[in-house]
């Protein structure tokens, strides 16, 4: 593994050619952007999909255009990750299946300019960018180790750098402090892979792996309504093409290079370092109680 500096966004992913026929693969949030170009990328290599969106319309769009392109499988399960029940549907809905899920991608996720509080009363970016896949990988943690093997892929971003102060867990709603876009994105971003800390721990050596995924600047929908100056300015002239996304998420969920490695943060297919608030241990045991009362687990 080699490590790149975050200033070093310019690295061509590594690629993997291997084909993944009649394999399953769940995806979040593929109905736009990177999640869209990822589930295109694996039916394209012959796997199945599974896919959980919010929005029915183009789901069933989404579906029919996968099947008519590759000719494989394209199911779907619907869920608004900004309410917490429907998470746990889905999430019970799976662990009641048969399925064998080989790879599960958790990509939805929004970038919000103004602060927004879901109907849940948490504030709408830690919601569906940790909270969403928490749940879904709490419920589903005991099925996927019973698998024996699963790669789990939290597609995570270079923003979880902009929590520079870290993650304030007596303050997720940003009462006490000025909410910025940048900086509940990278809260969010950054109690993603604290709780990727745990995860890790759990899935040792039981053929189940997790890491996270920084997936390339890309033109996407995300944040397109209300940018913001950071996102106009700064973002949006570093913007790659949207294929190192889909070329880094499959790679990182079939290379062999990739075999057996877990608990790592990727920039595109290159391991880097995370920030240090995202690799605070006693916070992430807090957050993990917290994630668990959150989504009322227990
Ligand atoms: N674009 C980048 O440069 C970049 C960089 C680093 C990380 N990322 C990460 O990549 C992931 C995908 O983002 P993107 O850039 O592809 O953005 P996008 O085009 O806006 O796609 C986001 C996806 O998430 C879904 N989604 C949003 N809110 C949801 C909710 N409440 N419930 C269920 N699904 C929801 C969207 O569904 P709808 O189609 O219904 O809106 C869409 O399918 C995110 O986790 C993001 O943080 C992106």
């Amino acid at each position: 593994m080699r490590s790149i500096a975050l200033i070093s966004n310019k690295a061509e992913p590594l690629e993997c050619q291997d084909d993944f026929n009649g394999r399953l693969v769940a995806i979040t949030g593929a109905t736009s952007g990177i999640g869209y170009v990822t589930a295109r990328e694996y039916a394209s290599h012959g796997a199945n999909l599974l896919v959980i969106n919010r929005n029915e319309e183009k789901t069933l769009n989404l579906c029919e255009e996968i099947h008519r392109d590759f000719g494989v499988e394209c199911d779907f399960m619907l869920a608004d990750f900004a309410h917490i029940s429907e998470v746990k549907k889905v999430g019970e809905e799976l662990v009641n299946s048969d399925l064998n899920i080989d790879v599960f991608i958790h990509n939805a996720g929004v970038y919000l300019p103004e602060k927004t509080i879901s109907d849940d009363g948490l504030e709408m970016v830690f919601q569906v960018d940790h909270l969403g896949s928490f749940i879904l990988n709490y419920i589903l943690k005991d099925k996927l180790k019973a698998q024996q093997k699963c790669r789990i892929i939290l597609v995570n971003s270079e923003g979880h750098r902009f929590a520079i102060l870290g993650l304030k867990l007596d303050d997720l709603t940003w009462e006490k402090r000025h909410y910025s876009g940048l900086k509940s994105y990278g809260s969010a971003k950054t109690a993603q892979l604290l709780t990727m800390i745990k995860f890790n721990d759990y899935f040792q050596d039981s053929g189940v792996t997790i890491n996270a995924v920084h997936p390339g600047n890309v033109r996407t929908n995300m944040g397109e309504e209300n940018p913001g100056f950071f996102k106009r300015v700064i973002i949006k002239r570093s913007y790659r093409p949207i294929e190192i996304s889909a070329k880094s998420l499959y790679y990182i969920g079939v290379s062999k290079d990739i075999e057996g490695v877990s608990g790592k943060f990727f920039n595109l297919t290159y391991e880097e370092e995370p920030a240090p608030p995202a690799l605070d241990r006693e916070l992430a045991e807090e957050l993990w109680d917290l994630s668990i009362k959150l989504g009322e687990l227990a």
